[in-house]
């Protein structure tokens, strides 16, 4: 019952973690069984999911639930643009398409955005605290394996210029988290659209998995 709210999240999504964590296409991309391209094709994914996730944040500003979150030192559209012409060259927009998999999340962030504010912070926890979590190691294999500058052109995605200590600013989200001010079962909502989100996320890594299928 007394569960702070950012535990109850993180308990709750830990068998999905693992399970985005180890699946086929995030394995051998990190590692190292993939080229490039593949990196390039799932940065351009997740540029469809962010576009969703930070042009409704606008409008969340002054939510009382969602409002809180929406913090300018998060916002990733303009690294994930910077990355993706440094991977792609300019003009790189023509040709990016998203997969049926991330179609279908982009959407239901943005279904979330106008309709359910509680809903759009199960979706903004899943990304932004695991880019500040996991996104380093991420980072650091990406930067090895096609010899990106460290915290350079092609990794910006995952530098958080703005934000000088990570651990300390994922302790205050946690707090945001713990703050809600949502009854019992909207939390538990909420803990079931973090679900969601992180099934989303791995159909994407499903569908990138079909692309580029190098493991044996
Ligand atoms: C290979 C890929 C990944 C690795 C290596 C990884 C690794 C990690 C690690 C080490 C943490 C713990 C950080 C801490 O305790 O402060 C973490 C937290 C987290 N990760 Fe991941 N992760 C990966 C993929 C993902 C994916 C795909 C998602 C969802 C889209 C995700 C979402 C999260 C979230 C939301 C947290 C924060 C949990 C919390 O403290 O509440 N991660 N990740």
């Amino acid at each position: 019952m007394d569960t702070p709210f950012s535990t109850l999240i993180r308990t709750a999504s830990h068998e999905q973690h693992t399970e985005a964590e180890t699946s086929r296409f995030m394995s051998d991309l990190l590692g190292g069984r993939l080229g490039v391209e593949a990196y390039a094709r799932y940065t351009e994914q997740l540029w469809f999911v962010y576009q969703a996730l930070e042009e409704g944040a606008g409008a969340l500003r002054d939510d009382p639930v969602a409002g809180p979150f929406i913090r300018p030192e998060l916002m990733r559209t303009a690294s994930l643009e910077r990355d993706l012409t440094h991977l792609r060259g300019a003009g790189w927009q023509q040709a990016a398409a998203p997969l049926p998999a991330t179609r279908a999340y982009a959407a239901r962030v943005r279904e979330c955005a106008v309709t359910w504010p509680g809903g759009y912070v199960a979706h903004h926890y899943t990304r932004y605290l695991g880019d500040l979590s996991g996104g380093q190691i991420i980072r650091d294999r990406a930067e090895r394996a096609w010899g990106f500058a460290r915290k350079g052109d092609g990794v910006r995605f995952y530098v958080f210029e703005s934000i000088a200590n990570p651990a300390a600013f994922k302790r205050g989200y946690r707090e945001l988290l713990d703050a809600v001010n949502a009854d019992e079962l909207e939390r538990k909502r909420i803990v079931d659209e973090c679900k969601r989100a992180f099934a989303l996320n791995s159909a994407v890594f499903r569908e990138l998995g079909d692309e580029f299928p190098l493991s044996a």
